[in-house]
């Protein structure tokens, strides 16, 4: 049986708003791209969206498991513009870490609470982090060597949708389809 500590189901109502922000991020991303014509990095960012809305919905499961109504929380406005979509991936990779950095804060409460189920839960949020962070870094590093030339824009929306390519492939590896 699940049994969650105010504490914790306060923790876990503010993870739910961290994953809703983040999907809402890549959304509002996704169509930024949109109209610079990266259709990649598009593609790239909705996969993303729908990967944060699944990240916010095994939460709400979760606490449904253990009896607990979660939070449905009002969202912060994303970002709507960005200078360059350099300075988009930097952003992303500042969510990211910062996402990180409150699942390693919950797993903490965690032990300081003896909550074995939701230290158990959450392992797959840690190694999910891990995952998307080390993503975003080969994307940024390809985007250093591409430089800022002519048609930097072009080669980067190409990386990213084969990265694209490669991580849902990835995906379908794991999960066995
Ligand atoms: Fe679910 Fe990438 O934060």
């Amino acid at each position: 049986m699940i049994d969650l500590s105010p504490k914790m189901t306060e923790a876990l109502n503010q993870q739910i708003s961290y994953e809703g922000y983040a999907s809402s991020f890549y959304l509002a991303l996704a169509y930024w791209c949109d109209i610079q014509a990266l259709q990649g990095c598009k593609k790239f960012f909705l996969r993303q969206s729908d990967e944060e809305r699944m990240h916010m919905l095994k939460l709400y499961e979760y606490m449904s498991e253990a009896g607990v109504q979660p939070m449905t929380p009002a969202l912060p406005q994303p970002p709507i513009k960005y200078k360059s979509i350099q300075e988009a991936f930097h952003k992303v990779f500042e969510q990211e870490r910062s996402v990180t950095a409150a699942i390693h804060n919950l797993l903490k409460l965690s032990y300081e609470e003896n909550d074995f189920n939701t230290q158990n839960f959450l392992q797959w949020y840690v190694d999910e982090q891990r995952e998307e962070e080390a993503v975003i870094r080969t994307i940024l590093d390809r985007i250093k060597v591409i430089g800022e030339g002519g048609q930097s824009l072009y080669y980067i929306d190409k990386e990213v949708d084969k990265i694209n390519i490669q991580v849902v492939a990835a995906e379908k590896t794991v999960g066995g389809v």
